[in-house]
């Protein structure tokens, strides 16, 4: 998906854990754009229309992981996609 981005660098040798090691280039203040926004952007701007949204339901739990005990909210990573 990131190969049809016009403009994204080739990231294969050095991404081996998504979508931490993202956060080299996607961070505060860097041109680039922090994760969060570029992410979300990318699966949730369309809306309805998202590819994310029409093929795969658009559920924040895809990425996100909540511990239903403390309520605390956090970010699947590994070395593929889950
Ligand atoms: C080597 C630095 C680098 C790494 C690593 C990187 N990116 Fe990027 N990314 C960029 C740059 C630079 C742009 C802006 C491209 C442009 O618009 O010209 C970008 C743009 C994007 C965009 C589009 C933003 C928009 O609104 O158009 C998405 C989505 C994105 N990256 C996701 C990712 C994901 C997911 C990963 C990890 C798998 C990743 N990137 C790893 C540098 C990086
Ligand atoms: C495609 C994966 C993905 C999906 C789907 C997703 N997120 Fe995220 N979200 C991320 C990533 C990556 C970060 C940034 C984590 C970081 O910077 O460490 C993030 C960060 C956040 C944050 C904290 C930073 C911020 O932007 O405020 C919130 C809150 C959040 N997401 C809410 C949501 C909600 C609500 C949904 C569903 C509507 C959702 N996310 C869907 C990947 C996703």
């Amino acid at each position: 998906m990131l190969a049809r981005i016009q403009g994204h660098p080739k990231v294969d040798a050095i991404v081996k854990t998504a979508p931490r090691d993202c956060g080299m280039c996607h961070k505060e203040g860097a041109k680039a754009g922090t994760l969060d926004s570029v992410v979300h952007k990318a699966h949730f701007a369309k809306k309805a229309d998202s590819l994310f949204i029409k093929q795969f339901q658009g559920a924040c739990l895809n990425c996100h992981h909540m511990d239903l005990a403390s309520g605390l909210v956090s970010i699947k990573s590994g070395a593929k996609n889950w």
